[in-house]
């Protein structure tokens, strides 16, 4: 028999996220998963196991609950170095702002990146991207955006890539060339996105599938961020935006206009905004390790929902503002301090990433569905958030195999 068939009985509390179920989580008790070439081909309460399924090599699950594989929309994992140093400055009063101006923050990262061989770089990623699938993340976005420079951003594109070929999670690259303005272009950003434009984009685009850009006061304007998402739009890559994390800068707006898949943090969106990201379908991605690495409010998680905008959440896991790797622990700190209800929580890290990134084969457990499982240690979902710090995934299954 294949690896990639397998059939999950004894599963105490199944979250299949399908939107058939009377509740938003689609939660069967007492259920069973039958997985046949990778994807999904039963899900269902254990006693409605049909016959054909019931040969498949047998898993007894002990009364655990299953998700989805966590689907983390949005990661910086491409970086070396580390920035310890300015994060004691920040909890000791310095505004990420203030270090950021100084020539710290994202530059600092930059320095090391471009420093650093690629294969110091992949020392780094691996066991990073192996920690977040053994913690149940089974699809992950990586952003490049510490190179600044058209060869090390293809470096980092392709050690991107590297780390998809080497484990099992699946890795959506996207392009972040203009994530900051390069120490050799200090006080021309205009002049630094036109190379952006005129020379990153053409070389990176083959190797990335989306197009971001940080928009906010201090880093880039409205008027650039458009230019570079409407030039990456002509490679085939798919606008999504770093917006309105620093200050109502405008990017959330801008996201909703050029159709972005995501617009991503949202700290300072504004009413309007919200209503133009429902309209325009795109997701809103929200990282609240960001806002407590920060020690600032947590976004409007429930007021974007409310207002019909599909919410995801990510680690944005990044040397600055966010150096968290599990979705486990993201769905705890959305409960805790974002306010959302675990049911929320529990989608948008689910379903709500895979349909931040276009991806509808994934983030549910129906058939056809990839074949993307986290077996909890937990017996209900809940426990992600009433027992934040215990480790949450005891087994995870990509396409149908085991991979830890
Ligand atoms: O998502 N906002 C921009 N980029 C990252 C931070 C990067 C950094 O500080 O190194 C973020 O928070
Ligand atoms: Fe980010």
């Amino acid at each position: 028999m294949p690896d990639d068939n397998l059939l999950l009985v004894n599963i105490g509390q199944l979250v299949t996220n399908d939107p058939a179920g009377d509740d938003l989580l689609g939660v069967i008790d007492d259920a069973a998963v039958a997985v046949a070439d990778g994807h999904i081909a039963w899900a269902g309460p254990g006693s409605d196991l049909p016959d054909e399924w019931a040969e498949l090599s047998r898993i007894d699950c002990r009364g655990c609950a299953v998700l989805p594989g966590f689907v983390d929309s949005h990661t910086h994992l491409a970086f070396a170095g580390d920035r310890a140093d300015e994060f004691g400055r920040r909890l000791r009063g310095e505004t990420y702002e203030e270090i950021m101006a100084a020539g710290g923050g994202i530059r600092s990262t930059v320095a090391a990146t471009r420093a650093a061989s690629t294969s110091d770089l992949l020392g780094h990623m691996v066991p990073r991207a192996r920690r977040m699938l053994r913690a149940g993340t089974t699809t992950v976005e990586v952003k490049s955006g510490y190179g600044l420079e058209t060869s090390t951003e293809l470096r980092l594109l392709g050690a991107i890539a590297a780390v998809d070929d080497t484990l099992a999670i699946d890795v959506v690259p996207t392009f972040l060339g203009a994530h900051a303005v390069p120490p050799e272009f200090s006080g021309d950003a205009d002049g630094y996105i036109e190379q952006v434009i005129t020379e990153m984009l053409p070389a990176c685009a083959p190797h990335a599938a989306f197009c971001d850009v940080f928009c906010d006061d201090g880093v880039f304007t409205v008027d650039q961020a458009r230019a570079v998402l409407r030039s990456g739009l002509e490679y085939g890559l798919k606008p999504r935006l770093h917006a309105n994390q620093l200050a109502p800068s405008g990017g959330a707006g801008l996201a909703a206009e050029v159709g972005a898949l995501s617009a991503d943090h949202l700290d300072h969106v504004t009413d309007d905004e919200i209503e133009a990201l429902s309209l325009a379908g795109t997701v809103a991605v929200l990282l609240p390790g960001v806002s407590l690495s920060l020690q600032l409010p947590q976004a409007r998680g429930n007021d974007l929902w409310d207002a019909g905008v599909t919410v995801a959440l990510a680690t944005d896991c990044n040397p600055g503002t966010s150096n968290i790797e599990t979705m486990p622990f993201v769905v705890a700190l959305a409960c805790l301090e974002m306010g959302l209800s675990p049911e929320r929580a529990v989608w948008s890290a689910t379903r709500g990433g895979a349909l931040a990134l276009g991806l509808h084969d994934r983030g549910h457990v129906v058939p056809g569905a990839l074949g993307d499982l986290v077996l909890l240690t937990h017996p209900t979902y809940l426990h992600l958030a009433y027992r934040p710090d215990a480790p949450a995934a005891q087994a995870v299954v990509k396409r149908g195999e085991f991979v830890s």
